[in-house]
């Protein structure tokens, strides 16, 4: 049955093939390539600086043109389309209520201070992320709801790892991560149907989709 009010979501995960990557051959490549990550300017929360790559590692693997002028961090450009392009173009193809502008791969090396994104702003889970490998023995991310404080510990170790979260009632953040890595997907730009978008979310947990939320 759909759930009456979808601000009280804090993510859910659709119902989609999980999203499959070559472990040994991402690490290989990873290693020889990744830069760490830095924010070179405010968000459009204000959050300003203070990140010089000790946080996070990335790269950015799908962009537009114009992309890197927005962005409100400093991530290397490493397309390798033999590794990640078909991933691409089903990562485009799943997410048609949005513009996408930047898929971009992420891995947090310690813990995260509970946060919001400086988007999206919408009242139901519309951050798109992909859990793409996570080879930690803990789940680090998690989010905790701002009226109720309730914690929420999404696991996308199996089945789909695609999920959506609500980046505006509730906050984000991660575990140090314990004996290993992960790898996040950040999915960035617009949301530009956000109509059919909600409708996609109802419809997706009406026929049996995983989400948790407040009561
Ligand atoms: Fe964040």
């Amino acid at each position: 049955m759909a759930i009456d009010d979808l601000s009280k979501i804090g993510y859910f995960v659709p119902n989609l093939p999980r999203f499959e990557i070559d472990s040994e051959k991402v690490w290989e490549w990873w290693n020889r390539v990744n830069v760490p990550i830095k924010r070179i300017q405010k968000d459009s929360r204000g959050n300003g600086g203070g990140f010089e790559g000790q946080f996070w590692d990335g790269m950015t693997i799908w962009q537009k043109p114009g992309y890197q002028n927005q962005i409100v961090w400093r991530v290397n450009y490493q397309p390798n389309d033999e590794l990640f392009g078909e991933m691409n173009k089903r990562i485009l193809d799943s997410l048609p209520w949005y513009d996408i502008q930047g898929i971009t791969l992420w891995s947090n090396k310690q813990r995260i201070s509970p946060h919001h994104d400086g988007l999206p702003k919408d009242l139901f889970p519309s951050a798109p992320r992909i859990a793409l490998l996570d080879e930690c023995k803990n789940d680090t991310f998690y989010l905790v709801s701002k009226s109720k404080y309730k914690l929420l510990t999404p696991c996308l170790r199996e089945g789909p790892n695609l999920f959506f979260f609500n980046n505006e009632n509730y906050l984000h953040g991660a575990h140090a991560p314990e004996d290993g890595r992960k790898i996040l997907i950040r999915i960035d730009g617009p949301l530009v149907d956000p109509e059919g978008m909600k409708a996609y979310i109802n419809n997706q947990i009406a026929n049996g989709a995983k989400y948790e939320g407040m009561d």
